[in-house]
Formats: C-alpha cells, structure tokens, sequence
C-alpha cells in the first residue's frame, strides 16, 4: 500500500497510480514476485485497469525453484460482479501464469447471477460469504490450491475488511513526498479498527521515498 505524506491513498486524480514511483513499482513487483496468488478489490481492479500479474525479469527461475508458475495468478473480490469477461484480467491470465490456473473470482451469495454465469466462462467463479466476503473461507479455498502466501494489493475496503477479519500479518506501505490535501481515503477504509498493534520490520529510503514493513504483533 502507498500514500502520500498526508495520508492520501489516492493521488489527485483518483488513483493510488499516480503516488507511486519507479522504485515503488519494482518493490510491487518484487513482492509479486514472492507471492502465490494476488488478491485484489473490484474497485481498485476497475480503477487501475488491472491485467494478470506479468513475470518478473528475474525472479522467475527462483519460482521454478520453489515449484511456482512464472507469475502468480490473480484473485479479485466483488459482490456487484461488475468485471468484464473481456478484460485482459481474465482473457491473458493463462498466458501469464503460464498454467492452466485462471483469474479467480470471489463473491458473495447475494452476486447477481447472470453475471457470475458470464465470468464462469472465463474465470473460476468461487463463493465465499453471504453478502461480505468471508476472508477465512477465501484463504482455506486459496489453500487448497497450494496458494498460502497471498499478496493484498487493497484496495482500501478490501483491506480493511482483511485486517478486520484478523488475516493481516505484515504490511508493506510506501510513503511518498507527495501532499494532496482534501478530503481523500486512507488505506483503510471503513469503521475504526480498535487494538491492532504493529511492529516496525524494516524501513528503507530512495529519493525521499520511505518503503516500510510492519509486522503483526499479535
Ligand atoms: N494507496 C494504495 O496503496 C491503494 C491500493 C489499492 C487501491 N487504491 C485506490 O483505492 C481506490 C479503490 O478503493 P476501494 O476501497 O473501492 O477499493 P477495493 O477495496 O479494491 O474495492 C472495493 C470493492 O471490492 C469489493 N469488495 C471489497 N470488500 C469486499 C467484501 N468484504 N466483500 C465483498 N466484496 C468486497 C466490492 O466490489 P464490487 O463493487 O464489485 O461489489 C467493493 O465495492 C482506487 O482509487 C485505487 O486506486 C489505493
């Protein structure tokens, strides 16, 4: 996750995008790179146009090694379903992944049923939760399919509702010399969460960037 000085998730134009940098983005694709599957929100997929995670220049033989696909495959999470069968999110996943393992969608009992049809032909539709996704059931599903490191990109409801539900062991979070002002979301959306208690693992600084990691003490 990435903000700017003041706390913003999003740069001015709406998109966590524009607060990221070079390094930010190769930091992203390091931890891409380590992950067996990337979980992502609906609305952060909608909002940066996300595609299949592509693999990395270099990291791909240390997958080999360990038994990986050349690029972790994508799961994203929606009640609304409103993802299009044609986005290159599901019609390049195979092709990146480099395994027969599709795009994975998770949702909810009350998703709209024509659409969770149209995404099962491009996609493996799977539900998990009734009208809130239930983040158990969602890691003991990734599990089953040998994925277990399972890489959060947001967006901000998703995440919130992650640390929530208690999964969150370690965050990655970027600070970037930006300010935005105004009144804009943080990386957690949603109610206030109460007792959560954070160590500092490392914290590192290129070009005024402070790239931290923060470790779950319960
Ligand atoms: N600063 C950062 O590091 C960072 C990271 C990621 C994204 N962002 C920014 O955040 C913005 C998007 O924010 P957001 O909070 O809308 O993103 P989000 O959490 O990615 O997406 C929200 C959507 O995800 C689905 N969803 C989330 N929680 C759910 C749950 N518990 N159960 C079922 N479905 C759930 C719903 O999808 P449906 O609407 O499809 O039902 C919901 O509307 C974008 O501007 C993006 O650029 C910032």
């Amino acid at each position: 996750m990435v903000s700017s000085i003041d706390g913003a998730a999003q740069g001015p134009d709406g998109r966590s995008g524009t607060l990221s940098n070079p390094a930010d983005q190769r930091l992203l694709g390091v931890l891409r790179a380590l992950a067996d599957v990337v979980l992502v929100g609906a609305g952060t997929a909608r909002a940066e146009h996300y595609g299949p995670v592509e693999p990395h220049p270099i990291l791909t033989d240390m997958r080999a090694r360990y038994g990986q696909p050349p690029a972790a495959p994508m799961a994203v999470v929606s009640r609304r379903l409103e993802l299009h069968p044609s986005s290159p999110l599901f019609t390049h996943a195979c092709q990146m992944t480099g395994a027969e393992q599709r795009t994975m969608v998770f949702t909810v009992d009350a998703s709209p049923v024509e659409r969770r049809s149209a995404l099962a032909e491009v996609a493996d539709v799977i539900i998990a939760g009734d009208a809130d996704i239930d983040v158990k059931a969602v890691r003991e599903h990734l599990a089953t399919r040998g994925l277990r490191r399972v890489l959060c990109e947001g967006g901000p409801q998703l995440l919130a509702h992650v640390v929530r539900a208690g999964h969150l062991d370690e965050l990655c979070f970027t600070m970037t010399p930006a300010l935005t002002g105004g009144y804009a979301t943080h990386i957690l959306d949603g109610e206030p969460i109460i007792g959560s208690d954070w160590q500092l693992a490392h914290i590192i600084e290129d070009a005024s960037t402070l790239f931290t990691r923060w470790l779950a003490r319960a």
